[in-house]
């Protein structure tokens, strides 16, 4: 493996995503997490994870994200903590909260973590462990939220929201508020591999996002300076699309469980792309001269109208992920963009949510 790093016109990434793991006790019909999940035996082992932080560290990476499935369903997470920490990495930890309380939380506070994101269902107990597919989850992750305070690490809380539990949205701003955190992350669901497949159960209506935006909007004037409120819309309803990723090999790397790297969390259902593995190839060689990090970066892959538009070094064409999951092709513009030739799949699809939202398809493996 190279550890020489000669550096072409690419700023190197600015975070790395850790999916430590696919194994997770929930069983949420939205996780990002591919539908073909990843068993223990294939995963990264300690050593090899401490080479990617150390790797990381040394191309210019500043934040590294622990994530999963459930990141604390690995054992060796506190040695992956240090040895992030250890090279300077800004360690953040991902989790549902369900693996543990204020014994691990301190072990992790001491090996040098400095943030937890915590996940939350909905503020009703009943229906977050229905969405979560596990009866006392929601009681389980207050209690690890007053842990993580207790440790004197700051909390962001996260809210996936969408048909099924945004009437509580008012109450999970203040549930936010009681259990201290500092940030709230209100993110409608976005339509990727279990989400996708439960997109007729998820997807709000116009009225019923406007209304979510409201509360945001008056929340937001309300808690200045008390709570960070970030509000993640469904692309669905924009006329321009997210600039997914902040563009494809501009700022973020995911390795996944088994090693491969990967640009964003769907890229491994493109065809035609060979993403490399931190098992084969370095770090700097993926980020910097794989074939599949340079596919889509920067503009000179667009066709129009993204080619000629004005934004295109602002949202990137938006997903390529989407514009493979709705038109089938990965280098046309996002169906999402008003200015695409494909747009009205969008609304095909939104046309297509059914009155009354079918039966969730939990995550499970296959
Ligand atoms: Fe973005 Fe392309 Fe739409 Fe322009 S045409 S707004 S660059 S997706
Ligand atoms: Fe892959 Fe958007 S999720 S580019």
């Amino acid at each position: 493996m190279s550890t020489r790093i000669d550096r072409p016109a690419i700023d190197p990434p600015l975070a790395l995503l850790a999916e430590l793991t696919h194994r997770c006790p929930l069983r949420c019909p939205y996780c990002s997490n591919p539908v073909a999940l990843a068993r223990a035996s294939e995963e990264l082992s300690a050593a090899e994870w401490i080479g990617v932080l150390r790797e990381a560290a040394a191309l210019g990476v500043l934040q590294v994200h622990f994530s999963g499935g459930e990141p604390m369903a690995r054992r060796d997470l506190a040695q992956l903590i240090a040895a992030a920490s250890e090279h300077g990495l800004y360690g953040n930890l991902i989790t549902s909260g369900t693996l543990g309380g204020s014994a691990e939380i301190e072990v992790f506070a001491k090996a040098g973590l400095k943030h937890v994101q915590l996940s939350f269902q909905d503020v009703a107990p009943d229906n977050a462990d229905r969405i979560a597919g596990l009866a006392g989850a929601h009681g389980r992750k207050t209690a690890f939220a007053a842990a993580v305070r207790a440790a004197g690490l700051p909390l962001t809380l996260n809210m996936v929201v969408h048909r099924q539990n945004l009437r509580g949205l008012p109450d999970m701003i203040d549930m936010a508020l009681a259990l201290g955190a500092r940030r709230l992350e209100v993110a409608h669901v976005q339509y990727y591999a279990w989400a996708l497949v439960n997109r007729a159960a998820f997807l709000p209506s116009r009225a019923e996002l406007d209304e979510a935006t409201a509360v945001v909007k008056a929340a937001r004037e309300r808690l200045k300076g008390v709570l960070t409120i970030d509000y993640v819309i469904p692309d669905y309803h924009a006329r321009r699309p997210k600039s997914c990723m902040n563009g494809w090999g501009r700022q973020f790397i995911n390795i996944m469980p088994t090693g491969k790297a990967v640009p964003c969390h769907a890229a491994e259902t493109l065809p035609g792309l060979d993403f490399p593995s931190v098992r084969d190839s370095s770090l700097a060689d993926i980020w910097y001269r794989s074939a599949a990090f340079n596919r889509f970066r920067g503009t000179d892959w667009m066709a129009e109208p993204c080619r000629s538009c004005e934004r295109r070094e602002i949202d990137w064409g938006g997903c390529r992920c989407q514009a493979f999951q709705l038109a089938g092709d990965a280098s046309r513009t996002d169906p999402v963009c008003a200015l695409s030739p494909d747009h009205e799949l969008v609304g095909a699809a939104l046309a297509g949510a059914a009155a009354s939202p079918p039966a969730f398809v939990y995550r499970q493996y296959r």
